[in-house]
This record gives structure tokens, C-alpha cells and sequence, in this order.
């Protein structure tokens, strides 16, 4: 494809993002349709070969299954395990789904409340491009419960996000979210705190 770069040098690129050591929020791989294969996903054998998949597939279950355990702080601690960095006081409710593909991506700050049956989608792929985004969950954020937060976007210090939006735009600090596409319901729902 035009301008795409070889899949070696893109997937070199894709480690040093999802290991922090490069910019941005999210990582675009562009396809010419959906069934492309693109060698990051855990489904598809890249150029890592049998190895890596294996080593993907079985984070990947140890995530999914976490999920289904019903202790919050389990689920908080097999996702740290995993490279999600997670604050304190921070609660995952049942039912919630994070993306096991790429937990590093994820960062939830103290006191965040995740609503029961909210996901967290921290990759996808769309018929023109494979999308990874970074997930960032602010301090004293609240996570409506079936929601829907998209891969790149960052909810503010004390934002809210309402039961069922479809977040795929940063929230600013202290508004409350909530539709799909989500839309600022309020502008200013709580005064966030002075830092530090
Ligand atoms: C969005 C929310 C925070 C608003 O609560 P509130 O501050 O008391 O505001 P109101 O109920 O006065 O509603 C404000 C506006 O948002 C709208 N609204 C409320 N909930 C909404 C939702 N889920 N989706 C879309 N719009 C919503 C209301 O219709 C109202 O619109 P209007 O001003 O045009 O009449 C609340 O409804 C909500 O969804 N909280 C999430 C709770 C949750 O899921 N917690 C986790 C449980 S495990």
C-alpha cells in the first residue's frame, strides 16, 4: 500500500509506543480493508511468529479472565500485572470490559469509579486502518456504567462520563459527558480540586 511503511519497521514502531517510549496517543497502521492482516493483532501471526502469538494469546486470557472474577482489587491487581497502570482507590465494577489486547495502554488515576458493564477499548480496526490508543482515566473520573470509552481518548480530573455514551472525544476536566457520539451535557459538573 502507498505510503504505508514495511510491516518490520511499523511493528518496531508499534513496541515503542506501547512501551512509552514514543509520543502520541495513538498508533495508526493504514489497510485497505479490515480482513487485512496486520501482524499486531493477537489473532493474526506476525512477523514475531508462533512465539509472540502465544505470548499475546496468553495475556490476553489472563486479562479476559480477570474480568470475569467479581473483586475489584483482583481485577486491579492482575491488570497492573499486565502493564495497566492503576492508581489507588480505584474500583471496577462487574461486568466491565478492558480491552486484554494491550493493557499497557491503559492508565486509571486514584479514586476513579469504573461503572458496572462500561468498556474500554484500547485498539481497533476500522476497513481503512488499524488503530492503538492510549486510554487516560484522570483523577476522581467516573465511568458511567455501559459505556463505551474509544482508544486515544482521556476523561479529565473529575469527569463524567453518563450510563451508555460513547466516548470517542477527550472529556474535559470536571464536564459531564454522555449520548452517543457523547456530547458535553455539563460543561463544569464539580470544581476540580487545585493540584498537588
Ligand atoms: C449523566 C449523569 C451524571 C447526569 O446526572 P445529573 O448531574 O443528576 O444530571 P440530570 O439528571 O439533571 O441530567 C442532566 C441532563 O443530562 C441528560 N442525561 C442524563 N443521563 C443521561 C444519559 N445516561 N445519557 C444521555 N443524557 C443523559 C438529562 O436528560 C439531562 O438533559 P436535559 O438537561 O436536556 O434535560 C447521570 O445521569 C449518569 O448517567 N450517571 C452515571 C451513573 C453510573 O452509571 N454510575 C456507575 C454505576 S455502577
Amino acid at each position: 500500500m502507498e505510503g504505508r511503511k514495511p510491516l518490520g519497521e511499523a511493528l518496531k514502531e508499534f513496541d515503542e509506543f506501547r512501551k512509552g517510549k514514543s509520543d502520541g496517543k495513538v498508533f495508526i497502521y493504514p489497510l485497505n480493508h479490515h480482513t487485512e492482516r496486520t501482524g499486531f493483532c493477537p489473532c493474526q501471526v506476525g512477523e514475531g511468529g508462533v512465539l509472540r502469538l502465544i505470548l499475546w494469546q496468553a495475556r490476553y486470557v489472563i486479562g479476559a479472565v480477570a474480568l470475569l472474577l467479581p473483586w475489584s482489587s483482583v481485577k486491579v491487581s492482575l491488570f497492573r500485572a499486565l502493564g495497566a497502570r492503576i492508581g489507588r482507590n480505584v474500583y471496577i465494577s462487574s461486568n466491565v470490559w478492558i480491552d486484554p489486547t494491550l493493557p499497557e495502554l491503559l492508565t486509571i488515576e486514584d479514586n476513579v469509579l469504573v461503572g458496572a458493564g462500561a468498556r474500554i477499548a484500547l485498539h481497533e480496526l476500522c476497513i481503512d486502518k488499524y488503530v492503538a490508543g492510549r486510554v487516560i482515566i484522570r483523577e476522581g473520573a467516573n465511568i458511567g456504567g455501559f459505556s463505551l470509552i474509544a482508544p486515544g481518548v482521556e476523561i479529565g480530573r473529575r469527569g463524567s462520563v453518563a450510563g451508555g455514551a460513547v466516548v470517542a472525544r477527550d472529556v474535559p476536566p470536571g464536564a459531564t459527558v454522555g449520548g452517543n457520539p457523547a456530547r458535553i451535557l455539563k460543561p463544569r459538573t464539580r470544581e476540580p480540586e487545585p493540584q498537588g
